[in-house]
């Protein structure tokens, strides 16, 4: 199948990209397709809210920045994995900026699995984003397939990595 990755790290080496990378690898071995979308590193913008997309749009978005090349991606995945570092206790503001523009076209990700990559500093600091993750999938009709956490020390750790891996291979 074709896995989506939205990485909204705004570290391109960073700790979210490390168990990414590892996921990746992981899934590739297991003979899946892995599109990596750096969205924490690309120029999309949050929703301005101006219901464009609802009235003359026809479903697209009035602002023509990064996001125009994930939409394309987003409708032809079978899986999307949000992939973060935790920013208090919530996704980061890139990967929300990303989230908000999927009201364009209310369910853009056609995709019936879904997963959550989250690298943070604490432990148990997932609530928030697991509510709003469940909820986002919901919405757009698809199932969780597995959540991947990693705090503080033991972010890129081999634990931590061969964790991330694994979940790609058991895909
Ligand atoms: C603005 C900001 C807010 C953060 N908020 C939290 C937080 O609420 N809880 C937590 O455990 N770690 C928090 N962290 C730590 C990061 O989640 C952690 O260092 C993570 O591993 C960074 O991943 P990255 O290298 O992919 O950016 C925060 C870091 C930053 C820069």
């Amino acid at each position: 199948m074709k896995i989506l990755v939205l990485n909204g790290s705004p570290h391109k080496d960073g700790n979210t990209t490390a168990l990414v990378s590892a996921f990746q690898k992981g899934a590739q071995a297991a003979g899946h397709e892995v599109v990596v979308c750096p969205v924490g590193t690309m120029n999309i913008k949050g929703c301005l809210g101006c219901e464009y997309c609802h009235t003359k749009g026809e479903g697209t978005c009035i602002q023509k920045d990064d996001m125009q090349k994930v939409y394309p991606e987003l409708n032809s995945a079978d899986m999307v994995v949000f992939a973060s570092s935790v920013h208090y206790f919530g996704f980061t503001g890139q990967m929300e900026c990303t989230l908000s523009r999927f009201y364009a076209g209310m369910k853009p990700a056609k995709a019936a699995k879904y997963g959550l990559i989250l690298s943070s500093g604490s432990p148990n600091v997932y609530a928030a984003i697991e509510t709003q993750y469940k909820s986002v999938i919901s919405l757009c009709g698809g199932e969780d397939a597995g959540i991947i956490t990693c705090a503080g020390a033991e972010n890129k750790t081999e634990a931590a990595l061969a964790k991330a891996e694994e979940f790609g291979k058991s895909l």
